[in-house]
């Protein structure tokens, strides 16, 4: 598929790395079809993360995720998913390869700077969650 979602997360927000993470996106190739700045309420990040329920870190991440503004975005390119979640790096920092994003932004396992769609099935649903058609482009 070409498109992913992508969100870049509260802690990379408030650090002031927006500007330096979308600029590695748009160097990799990712074109931005749509983009924005927004809050999520707990609520609107519990649905978000609803496949998580279960896990023990689900309630710390509902918090987390809906602590401060984040950057969404829909992001196109030839095999979007695969190459943007090699982009990200793994979920963990201390895992991560060196060169991406997460090594270089994240904080910890939680706050690991950006999101990344994990399938081309996902990566619509989310596009979904935050855009309009009119909202993309
Ligand atoms: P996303 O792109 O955000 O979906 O990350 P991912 O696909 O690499 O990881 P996953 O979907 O498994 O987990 C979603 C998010 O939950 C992660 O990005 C972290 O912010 C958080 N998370 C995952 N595992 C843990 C954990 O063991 N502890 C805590 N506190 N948070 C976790
Ligand atoms: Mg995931």
């Amino acid at each position: 598929g070409k498109k992913t979602f992508t969100m870049i997360k509260p802690d990379a927000f408030g650090a002031g790395n927006a500007g330096a993470i979308i600029k590695i996106i748009e160097e990799a190739g990712f074109r931005i079809e749509a983009a924005k700045l927004t809050k999520l309420s707990a609520e609107r990040a519990g649905q978000f993360y609803e496949v998580h329920k279960e896990r023990p870190f689900y309630k710390d991440l509902v918090a987390y995720m809906s602590s401060g503004p984040i950057i969404a975005m829909v992001l196109e390119k030839e095999n979007a998913v695969e190459d943007f979640r090699k982009l990200i790096g793994a979920t963990n920092p201390a895992e991560a390869e060196e060169g991406t994003i997460r090594k270089q932004f994240a904080t910890s396992i939680e706050a690991n700077a950006i999101h990344g769609s994990d399938s081309d099935e996902n990566a619509a649903i989310e596009a979904g969650f935050f855009f309009s058609a009119t909202e993309r482009f």
